[in-house]
């Protein structure tokens, strides 16, 4: 979340085997410095004015980070065995009695090997956490960057489990590595802390993520709710959490294999949507297109049409391209030719079909974006700002506040890339 991470991306770039991890540090990265390799609409063009173009820059709102206090009797533990934390940033005046839980993202471990080597960074130990971070977008207390939550509890739950907050101590000690796979009891362990902290009385809720939280707020949708007051209003929204079951440009099941390996190693079938599960393989009921149904809470999904992350790992892993011809497209869309283009317009497809029968959901809300991006929610870029990605003229700021304030339903989905003018594409190369 926060610049003082560049430190172990780098370190973690070095041992990780897989890019898996490498990749999710990259987007830390990529959200922070999103300024820098933002590809404004308006850079080369002098029709807008000068004011566009400048990077608007915010004072940071740095906070301070808590470890929990109950996790140590309940055996809630980091990957490691050190205490989960969380960061919080009380709300005030209207919106003193509603709660925002964010759930970091990072990837997900599924070997021993990942697992161990992701104990020894910020993404599975508190050793390693920053004492402060910083809470830009839908977390910032800056109304111009965050008008609609800007005033409420803010709370960022770190991630240092491996699986989406979601594995199970019944399957630790494998081959003898201590490892603590605890995801489930660090989520429930620190919703038991907020409640006690004020959160039982929470009159609005929302429970959000991005990317492996993205995938984790939708995971854990209905027990959020089910611990919140009766008469609370309680939603959860999912950024960039819409993971594809889709094989890559090879034709293999890279993703499918991947979580298969996460559900595995980890226990991770006890947590996840059980008629699911009792229907098919656990690991297919971690990919949000078949579990999405099921959950009876309000959702909104935030995500990129050309998923940056989903491009560079799902579509197109490097084990996908062994003679390199995507080495730049699957970083930068804009170096994409016309027959990769039609490759990723098929991923939006994809996505499009993933998402199908969520269009009827009454309560639930979409914003699909054609830009090449990822986790739009945890930077003002793309979130919300005079120059931020919108569809028909609104942000997603304002998308997600007219659903949760049931303004308007809001079921926004963009024309294809490159029709719209205001994304902010990233550029990994
Ligand atoms: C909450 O934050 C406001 C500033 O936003 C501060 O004035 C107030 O004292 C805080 N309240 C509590 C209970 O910490
Ligand atoms: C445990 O070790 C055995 C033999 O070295 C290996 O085949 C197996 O894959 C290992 N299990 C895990 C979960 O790493
Ligand atoms: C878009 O919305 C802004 C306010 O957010 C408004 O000032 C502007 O006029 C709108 N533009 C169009 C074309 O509707």
């Amino acid at each position: 979340m926060a610049i003082p991470k560049f430190s172990s991306l780098f370190r973690c770039r070095k041992w990780a085997k897989s890019d898996w991890l490498a990749a999710f540090l990259g987007f830390v990265l990529v959200v922070f410095f999103l300024s820098f390799f933002f590809d404004s609409p308006f850079d080369s063009d002098s029709v807008s004015s000068v004011d566009q173009s400048l990077p608007i820059t915010y004072p940071p709102n740095l906070v301070k980070l808590k470890l929990s206090s109950l996790a140590k009797e309940r055996g809630a533990f980091c990957l490691d065995g050190s205490l989960p934390g969380y960061h919080f940033q009380n709300g005030s005046g209207s919106g003193s009695n509603s709660w925002l839980l964010h759930l970091e993202g990072g990837g997900w471990c599924s070997t021993i090997a990942s697992c161990s080597s992701r104990a020894m960074t910020n993404y599975g130990s508190s050793n390693y956490f920053e004492d402060e971070v910083s809470f830009p977008g839908v977390l910032s207390n800056d109304p111009s960057q965050n008008p609609e939550f800007f005033n409420w509890n803010r709370v960022v739950i770190r991630y240092c489990d491996g699986a989406s907050f979601a594995g199970r101590p019944e399957a630790e000690f494998k081959n003898e590595t201590r490892l603590f796979f605890r995801g489930q009891l660090i989520w429930e362990t620190i919703m038991d802390e907020l409640l006690s902290m004020g959160m039982s009385d929470a009159k609005q809720a929302i429970l959000t993520g991005c990317s492996a939280g993205g995938l984790a707020a939708l995971i854990h949708c209905d027990y959020f709710r089910d611990h919140l007051p009766k008469d609370a209003v309680v939603k959860c929204f999912s950024d960039g959490g819409f993971f594809l079951n889709l094989p890559d440009v090879l034709g293999n099941p890279t993703m499918e294999n991947f979580f298969n390996d996460v559900v595995n190693l980890q226990g991770v079938d006890k947590s996840l949507d059980q008629s699911c599960v009792a229907k098919m393989d656990p690991c297919k009921c971690m990919f949000p297109h078949e579990f999405l149904k099921n959950i009876r809470t309000p959702v909104f999904l935030v995500n990129a049409a050309y998923d940056s992350w989903q491009i560079e790992h799902v579509l197109v892993p490097v084990s996908a391209d062994p003679d390199k011809s995507w080495a730049k497209c699957r970083l930068n869309i804009k170096e994409c030719d016309a027959e990769q283009m039609k490759v990723l317009h098929g991923f939006r497809s994809s996505l499009m079909d993933g998402i199908g029968e969520f269009h009827q959901n009454k309560v639930g809300g979409m914003f699909i974006d054609s830009c090449f991006s990822h986790c739009q929610s945890v930077a003002p870029e793309t979130w919300h700002s005079p120059t931020s990605t919108r569809i028909e003229n609104k942000t997603i700021a304002e998308s997600v506040g007219d659903w949760f304030f049931n303004r308007n339903p809001v079921k926004l989905i963009d024309c294809p890339y490159p029709c719209n003018p205001s994304c902010s594409n990233m550029n990994f190369a």
